[in-house]
């Protein structure tokens, strides 16, 4: 029997939402307080439901991961001008956090794996000018963060991890921001985990804490000191609110985007035209993203046509990273070495509807869609 098309769009992801009279209750204390940000008693205890949940001892809440990321950059305190050695298989406000802080952006090329930027590649491109590393868990897929690690410390340069899909990764049941100096995790509202905009940074220096709290409120240290070039970064209370209700509902949306992941993997798997999502054996999925690779040489039609066709079954996949950011007009006139794996990568790669709420059976008509149209 032909599959028929979803009677409305399913889109990659849809946001949790906490119990609207829930809800209610958060604001009507926010009202009752007028407190509506500046550490109020929301963010505070936000903070520690975070902390707590992550497994975490230091941690900076953030209005977004973008600022966060910025701020990070920041306060490693890096020479201007110096060079971070980044991955182009990311979203943009990876390089953009490299460029606002007038850094310079090395691309460095892709494992054929993980799709995390290559750490057998970085070495190479590491100069007297380079400072840093800013790596991306991309899809919630760890870096080769030991190997990062390693290279770090031979050339004492610094490591920031994107790791804004990786809320609750864990390898050997380690919180993947007990790697490297700094990594920031974003609660946007496409994340599995959201504040409606969001984020933080994990670290595993605690006297970090003090240059970040500096960097996210102005510098200020007090009515008269103003000490550090500092910037707006902080949670409100509305966000901190969202999230103390948000974060109870992650350990469920994730049982739930388990089975999908594994209705996904059990059917798509079945074609060889298609690699499916694994993660490291010592990894903790984040359960963020789900991607699949279309192999053009096995299937019927390229990624492209297949992300058209699926539109016509309602399904609106995403071409998660495609294009790479070396191909975004900004960041068009840097010279980068060659990039095979990310060019051949970004071609094939396709994010599929992902959400608790999804459910089983559509995860699995929209496996058989995928087949029929692939095979
Ligand atoms: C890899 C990556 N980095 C940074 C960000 C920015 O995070 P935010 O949207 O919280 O600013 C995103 C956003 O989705 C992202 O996917």
């Amino acid at each position: 029997m032909p599959l028929s098309p979803f009677s409305s769009p399913i889109y990659v992801t849809r946001p949790i939402l906490p119990d609207l009279k829930l809800m209610n209750e958060q604001l009507a204390d926010i009202w009752q307080s007028r407190v509506l940000t500046n550490y109020g008693s929301k963010h505070k205890l936000f903070e520690v439901k975070v902390k707590d949940f992550l497994g975490v001892e230091n941690l900076s809440l953030s209005v977004n991961g973008a600022v966060a990321l910025l701020m990070a950059l920041k306060a490693m305190e890096l020479p201007v001008g110096s060079e971070v050695i980044t991955t182009p298989f990311t979203f943009p406000a990876t390089p953009h956090a490299i460029h606002w802080n007038n850094l310079k952006i090395v691309f460095c090329d892709i494992d054929p794996v993980t799709m995390c930027i290559d750490a057998n590649k970085i070495e190479e491109l590491i100069t007297p000018n380079t400072s840093a590393i800013l790596g991306v868990h991309v899809y919630g897929i760890p870096c080769d963060v030991k190997k990062i690690d390693e290279i770090a410390k031979k050339h004492n340069l610094k490591v920031i991890y994107d790791a804004a899909h990786a809320f609750n990764t864990k390898i050997d049941g380690v919180p993947i921001g007990h790697y490297g100096d700094v990594s920031m995790h974003s609660f946007h509202a496409t994340k599995l985990f959201n504040t409606v905009e969001g984020g933080c940074l994990v670290y595993p220096d605690e006297s970090l804490g003090l240059k970040l709290y500096r960097l996210e409120n102005f510098g200020i240290v007090n009515e008269e000191i103003v000490a550090d070039f500092g910037i707006n970064g902080k949670m409100n209370e509305l966000q901190s609110a969202m999230g103390i209700l948000t974060i109870d509902m992650v350990k469920e949306e994730t049982e739930k985007r388990k089975k999908i992941f594994d209705t996904y993997n059990r059917i798509l798997s079945q074609f060889e035209g298609i690699e499916v999502m694994k993660l490291p054996e010592n990894a903790t999925n984040s359960y963020q993203y789900y991607v699949i690779r279309i192999h053009r040489d096995k299937c019927k039609i390229s990624r492209n046509e297949l992300y058209e066709k699926l539109k016509g079954f309602n399904i609106m996949a995403r071409k998660y990273f495609y294009p790479l950011c070396t191909e975004y007009y900004c960041y068009k006139h840097i010279k980068t070495g060659p990039l095979p794996v990310a060019n051949k990568i970004k071609n094939e790669v396709l994010c599929l509807p992902y959400y608790g709420d999804l459910g089983v059976e559509n995860a699995e008509k929209i496996a058989e869609i995928i087949l029929s149209l692939v095979k």
